[in-house]
């Protein structure tokens, strides 16, 4: 059987672990990368063709069947629509784009060349997501009553020095797209879509390098029954703590904590036994900060056993959409829009 080709866009902290994990799968072949800056610079040791565009890459390589898109968020929309065009599978990091509207571009694009887009959302395969999904899906909850988020971290003036798409509105969009998709991913995935949102924005400690609030406390209904509510900061002094779920229900309470929902804290199900679960893979660790769980492995899996045809996609574009656009209405729905207008207008 030939090996799935490979490209990668973005050459960066993620754009690496993906270049790594399809090295490392036996069925897949990575075959070129697309990166503005130098091979030295950001450390690619990998003997593959080196592209500073993606429109290069693509003529360059007619053979790739997939590629990954690990740039900031914001050139997500504009790259995947080149290599759909192109007729590539394209995986895209989270969050799939900025706005409901480029997902749907996106969308359009991949059905009029019959490819795939797989949307990246690993926290679901860490063990206490996928048991609390089965939990959920199996009913045995009863309805749900309360779903309470909570994300606390440290993102500090190394991290945003560091980085420098990050804090600019256009390219990174927020802490919700950014640091907390992955949560409010678990929430739609587990309970559905939300509505009747309210929410209180506040810039701690970022005023001198993002565009945007670091803390918020959000309030919404859930459309499928009961309310949940998300309390989330990046102005945690010095370190991550947590990003936990509590959910209450007519026959049951559960939490999940940890640093990225990565523990269960406490579980009270009514006739329930509770199974031993699997370790769960630590958090991506970038030297100066912690991220998301270290699941990446199975995301090249799923795509290379999606296109053999003996899966489907775990994470599907229209849930990469509804994500983006749970977050667009959430900053919608409060002065955040109104306040960057302003700023905009003074300057
Ligand atoms: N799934 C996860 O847990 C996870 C974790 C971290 C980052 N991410 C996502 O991955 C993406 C990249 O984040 P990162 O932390 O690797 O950032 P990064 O800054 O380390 O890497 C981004 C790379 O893209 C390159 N780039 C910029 N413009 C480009 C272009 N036009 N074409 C090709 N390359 C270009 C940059 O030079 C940089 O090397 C973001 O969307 C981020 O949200 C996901």
């Amino acid at each position: 059987m030939s090996k799935v080709r490979f490209g990668v866009i973005g050459a960066g902290h993620i754009g690496k672990r993906h270049a790594e994990m399809v090295i490392r799968h036996d069925e897949a072949e990575l075959i070129a990368i697309c990166e503005p800056r130098s091979r030295e610079e950001c450390g690619v040791t990998w003997d593959v063709p080196f592209y500073a565009s993606t429109e290069e890459l693509l003529a360059n390589h007619p053979e790739l069947d997939v590629v990954s898109i690990c740039t900031p968020n914001g050139l997500h929309a504009q790259l995947a629509l080149l290599a759909l065009n192109a007729k590539k599978h394209v995986i895209i990091e989270k969050p799939m784009a900025l706005s409901k509207a480029d997902c749907e571009r996106i969308i359009y694009a991949s059905l009029n060349v019959s490819r795939q887009v797989f949307a990246v959302m690993q926290n679901r395969y860490s063990p206490p997501s996928e048991w609390i999904k089965e939990v959920v899906d199996s009913g045995i909850l009863g309805s749900i009553y309360m779903v309470q988020i909570n994300c606390f971290w440290n993102r500090d003036d190394n991290y945003y020095g560091k980085i420098p798409w990050k804090g600019d509105l256009a390219l990174d969009g927020g802490t919700l797209f950014t640091q907390f998709s992955h949560f409010v991913d678990i929430m739609y995935w587990l309970f559905g879509d939300i509505d009747n949102i309210q929410a209180r924005f506040r810039d701690f400690r970022h005023q001198h390098n993002t565009e945007f609030e670091d803390s918020g406390f959000i309030s919404f209904d859930f459309v499928n029954g009961g309310m949940g509510s998300i309390s989330f900061s990046t102005a945690v002094d010095r370190k991550n703590y947590e990003s936990s779920m509590t959910i209450v229900a007519e026959k049951g309470t559960v939490k999940i904590g940890g640093q990225y929902m990565n523990e269960v804290e406490y579980v009270d199900i009514r006739d329930y036994e509770m199974p031993v679960l699997k370790e769960s893979n630590p958090a991506n660790d970038y030297g100066h900060y912690k991220g998301s769980a270290a699941n990446h492995g199975y995301v090249i899996e799923n795509v290379i056993d999606t296109l053999a045809g003996r899966n489907q996609i775990t994470t599907n574009a229209l849930e990469g959409l509804k994500v983006v656009d749970i977050i667009e209405r959430i900053y919608s729905c409060s002065d955040r829009a109104l306040k960057q207008r302003n700023k905009t207008a003074v300057q």
